[in-house]
């Protein structure tokens, strides 16, 4: 008998990748194949997130899978639309996520966000596989659903097969060039050194099955250690969204990944202006299978434990942070509590330089994605700060030394008008733009423009 499976806790799975790869549809995919399966009550839909059992994974995975292999209760998978959202989800000190999807479009190969998600796994060390998905549009693709892949590839035309390959191999050759050693997921041995490269297609179902066995081993046999939890301790997680809720005002969405989090709780949340000391009015939780984005109907639960996802209505959560640590105090020293996530938010601050750019972004894990790819560019920072850019921040750019200095990088946020204005007078240049690379790029060519 292995250990005692209620100990082990569930991998949080990211699914991330650029826009329009089809990572939401490869949810819904696997949430479909569960309601086919006759398993759809069995899927649990959480704030941001969604739960898979071992035993659907296992019916959904057929032949790959036997369940007795496995003791860990199943996979949470969350969803994250566009790249910063994802840059969110990552924890303080360790990603939040256990493990991660890539999800590249095999036709449309590296893109932007995918290699901002490349930076970031790389970075918080997340061990991760690519889905290689939207093998259907391969031309002359004949498609067999929900079959294995290299069943289905195996009925393929001679054409259609080499056709896959070859965009297969592109993939393998980015993943390559930044730095990873990558394979078609049947070839590699060692999964801790190799990215295995799973092609699917989230339309027809097609390498589903292998998808979910490659999560499913890789987790069983990497992570079990980091999944044994103290299962009623305290709760600890992250913010993932600061939103309203209709009759409960501010409210947090957060995922959590250690212990639990009760009604009557004291928790301190990460804010603006420091940490926020406050006690849980309500823990809340999506009706079953409702889509989470669109849900406007909530049930009220008394308690959730790790790995979950809730939305926490509590006073004063107006300051409260997306990225930011939640932690339950519960029979702990409230003053230590404080410290932690202090500590953890201090975690995140970037280290700046005497001189450098101004830069503003709209969450934490934003914040330091732009922080850690200005950092690979060898781009100092002055100050680095969650917000809106303000008058204070043009002042700050203005005192550079160097004309190329004289500049703010806005990340997701607005520019203020009286900043505009400001700007305008003191000769200091804001760059707008959502996506990170795009941002970097501008300002160099800035920086070339001055300097030639
Ligand atoms: P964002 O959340 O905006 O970042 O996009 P996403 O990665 O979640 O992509 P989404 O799942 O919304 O899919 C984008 C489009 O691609 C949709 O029109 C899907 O129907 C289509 N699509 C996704 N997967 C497949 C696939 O395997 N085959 C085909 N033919 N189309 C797909
Ligand atoms: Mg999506």
């Amino acid at each position: 008998d292995g250990p005692d499976a209620g100990a082990l806790r569930t991998p949080i799975v990211a699914v991330l990748g650029h826009v329009d790869h089809g990572k939401t549809s490869l949810l819904d995919k696997i949430r479909g194949s569960a309601v086919t399966a006759g398993e759809s009550g069995a899927i649990t839909q959480h704030i941001g997130s969604t739960a898979v059992p071992l035993d659907v994974i296992s019916k959904m995975a057929g032949d790959l899978v036997d369940p007795t292999d496995f003791d860990l209760p199943g996979l949470l998978f969350i969803d994250t639309p566009g790249h910063h959202s994802f840059s969110t989800l990552r924890s303080r000190g360790g990603a939040l996520a256990d493990i991660a999807i890539l999800v590249v479009d095999v036709n449309d190969g590296f893109q932007p966000q995918t290699l901002e998600a490349v930076d970031i796994l790389k970075r918080t060390a997340t061990p991760f596989i690519v889905a290689a998905n939207k093998v259907d549009t391969v031309p002359g693709w004949n498609p067999n659903p929900d079959e294995p892949i290299q069943v289905t590839k195996e009925k393929q035309s001679d054409r259609a097969s080499s056709d896959l390959d070859e965009k297969l191999y592109e993939i393998i050759g980015e993943l390559s060039d930044n730095g990873f050693s990558a394979d078609m997921y049947w070839r590699v041995q060692n999964f801790q050194a190799n990215v295995g490269v799973v092609p699917v297609s989230a339309e027809t179902g097609e390498g589903v099955p292998d998808l979910l066995t490659v999560l499913m081993g890789l987790s069983q046999r990497y992570l079990k250690e980091e999944m044994s939890v103290d299962v009623g301790g305290p709760g600890v997680g992250t913010v993932l969204e600061v939103k309203e809720a209709r009759g409960f005002g501010t409210t947090v969405d957060a995922v959590v990944y250690d212990g639990t989090v009760r009604e009557d709780d004291q928790i301190v949340v990460g804010g603006l202006n420091g940490p926020i000391v406050t006690d849980v009015r309500a823990l809340l939780k999506p009706k079953p299978l409702a889509e989470i984005r669109t849900e406007q109907e909530f049930e009220r639960v008394e308690e959730v434990a790790a790995a979950d996802g809730v939305k926490i209505a509590a006073p004063d959560l107006d300051s409260a942070m997306a990225g930011a640590p939640v932690r339950v105090v519960r029979d702990q020293d409230v003053d230590e509590v404080i410290e932690a996530v202090e500590a953890e938010l201090a975690d995140i601050a970037v280290s700046t330089a005497e001189e450098g750019l101004v830069v503003k972004a709209d969450t934490l894990g934003s914040l330091e994605a732009l922080s850690g790819t200005l950092e690979e560019h060898e781009i100092p920072v002055v100050r680095a700060e969650v917000g809106d850019v303000a008058p204070r921040d043009v002042r700050v750019a203005g005192t550079a030394n160097e004309p190329t200095n004289r500049t703010i990088l806005a990340f997701g946020v607005d520019v203020l008008d009286d900043a505009r204005d400001l700007a305008d007078q003191e000769d200091v240049n804001v760059f707008e733009n959502d996506v990170i690379y795009q941002l970097i790029e501008d300002y160099e060519d800035h920086v070339e423009a001055i300097e030639t």
